[in-house]
């Protein structure tokens, strides 16, 4: 924790109180209220943490105005295109690029916990066919507590390093698996001979009856894909798992919560519900009329995909991804895919209109994502899932950082009470 230089004032019912402040390495300067309630007897109030640092970090800055997103101080730009998702995963574990013997242990450590344990086979036979991926996640991965409990003590340096590497390990095989059962097909195991994104594509789309070659241009995009989605600062599925973790849970019960709280439209869900949204518009000629009901004050839909609570400039991951976009439809030769023409065309109708100017919404990183995704043959039900296993490094850095951190202490908010005082009960007869 940085040392406090500044202070400022609070003037209250005649007191004035000495708030410290922290001047971060980058963003905006930290009031410390931990001892305003003990002090002036008053909560603050910031429903949806729209002005609240609920922690310290070295692992992610954002800058919304600049549309500036840093991993350990690298530009993510810079880590889509020179870097790969295992070193990402290295960096914002550690906080430092690995060298190459580093990066090549840490390969070997993933690559050998890629495989999950065979009874959990079982456990997968137990869902509906029909169930939706990201339920099926929820719960496996919720269940691993109850197949791995030699990582289970997070007060134990050696087990919180092992349920890191188990869970970035082993979440694209959960999640292929979740795919494959969805689809009737048989679970494919993973291959050591694999790089980690052709490893993900090969579970998903190999079947025994014949040979799979995995295209190195598209398992490149969909490495870019994890890259991208890796980690976010204090975004509500990190701060969910940050609050689980702080009751000393067990990190698998926690990675299970933030995959929950990912499925949400508002937040990783919307990369389904964007694809589902451009679908729905179909032609161009349609645009104006979504348009139009996304400013409508009286109906309740939001162009999906667009906005964000923190970049009031463009989001530097979907800028990646409109790249990557037009790259992997021409490789597939669907570039004039209908939907990319609605997106591009829908993209620079909003950036052009009134609404979306004054309130900086621009298109966000689940723009342009699901686009790539259905390209690749992912159904949109598997978008999420992806989000959430290109998030659980993020997830478990955080958590890690949090575990290490000699003040952690248990997330446990106040509220503003607008509710009855105290009454006494009244007998049913007297009611
Ligand atoms: C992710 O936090 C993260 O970092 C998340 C994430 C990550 O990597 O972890 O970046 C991933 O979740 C990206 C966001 C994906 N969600 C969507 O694309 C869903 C659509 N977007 C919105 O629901 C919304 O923009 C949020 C949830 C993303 C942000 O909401 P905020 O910050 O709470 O803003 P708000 O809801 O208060 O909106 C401000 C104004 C409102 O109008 P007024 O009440 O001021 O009149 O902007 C309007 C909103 O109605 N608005 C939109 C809109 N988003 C906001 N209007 C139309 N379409 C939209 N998409």
């Amino acid at each position: 924790m940085t040392d406090t230089q500044k202070t400022a004032q609070l003037s209250l019912n005649g007191e004035t109180y000495e708030l410290p402040m922290f001047s971060p390495s980058a963003g905006p300067d930290v009031l410390d209220i931990r001892k305003l309630y003990a002090q002036a007897g008053v909560f603050t109030y910031d429903p949806g943490f729209t002005s609240t640092a609920s922690c310290d970090s070295t692992i992610t800055y954002i800058d919304g105005g600049k549309g500036e997103l840093l991993h350990r101080g690298y530009p993510i730009d810079q880590l889509a295109s020179k870097s790969h998702h295992l070193e990402v995963c290295y960096l914002l574990l550690y906080g430092e690029l690995p060298t190459a013997a580093q990066l090549e242990d840490f390969e070997t450590r993933v690559t050998r916990h890629t495989m999950v344990h065979e009874q959990m086979l079982n456990f997968f036979r137990g869902f509906r066919r029909d169930a939706h991926p990201m339920a099926t996640l929820v719960g496996v991965v919720g269940a691993m507590s109850a197949f791995y409990h030699d990582s289970t003590d997070i007060n134990d340096p050696w087990q919180r390093e092992v349920a890191a590497v188990r869970l970035i390990a082993k979440l694209p095989t959960i999640a292929a698996m979740a795919y494959k059962y969805s689809i009737g097909q048989p679970f494919v195991y993973p291959r050591n001979d694999l790089d980690y994104a052709a490893n993900f594509l090969h579970m998903c789309f190999s079947v025994p009856a014949e040979e799979y070659h995995v295209d190195p241009i598209l398992a490149r995009a969909m490495d870019r894909i994890f890259i991208l989605h890796a980690d976010h600062e204090q975004n509500a599925s990190t701060s969910t798992v940050r609050l689980a973790s702080s009751s000393g849970a067990n990190p698998f019960a926690c990675i299970a919560a933030g995959i929950a709280c990912l499925w949400g439209p508002a937040h990783g869900g919307a990369n389904q519900a964007c694809l589902e949204m451009l679908k729905e518009i179909g032609t161009v000629d349609r645009i104006p009329e979504f348009i139009a009901r996304a400013k409508d004050k009286n109906d309740p839909f939001r162009l999906m995909g667009f906005g964000h609570r923190v970049y009031k400039n463009t989001d530097p991951r979907a800028k990646v991804l409109k790249q990557s976009a037009d790259e992997v439809l021409e490789l597939l030769g669907v570039e004039n895919n209908p939907l990319l023409q609605v997106a591009k065309e829908l993209e620079q109708t909003a950036l052009n209109d009134e609404y979306f100017i004054e309130k900086k919404l621009f298109p966000n990183v689940d723009f342009y994502s699901g686009i790539i995704l259905e390209a690749m043959g992912f159904p949109t039900s598997m978008f999420t899932p992806i989000f959430a296993l290109s998030r659980t490094v993020g997830w478990i850095s955080q958590w890690k950082e949090m575990i290490a951190d000699p003040q952690n202490k248990i997330g446990r908010p106040r509220q503003l009470y607008l509710g009855e005082t105290a009454r006494d009960y009244v007998d049913i007869e007297n009611r």
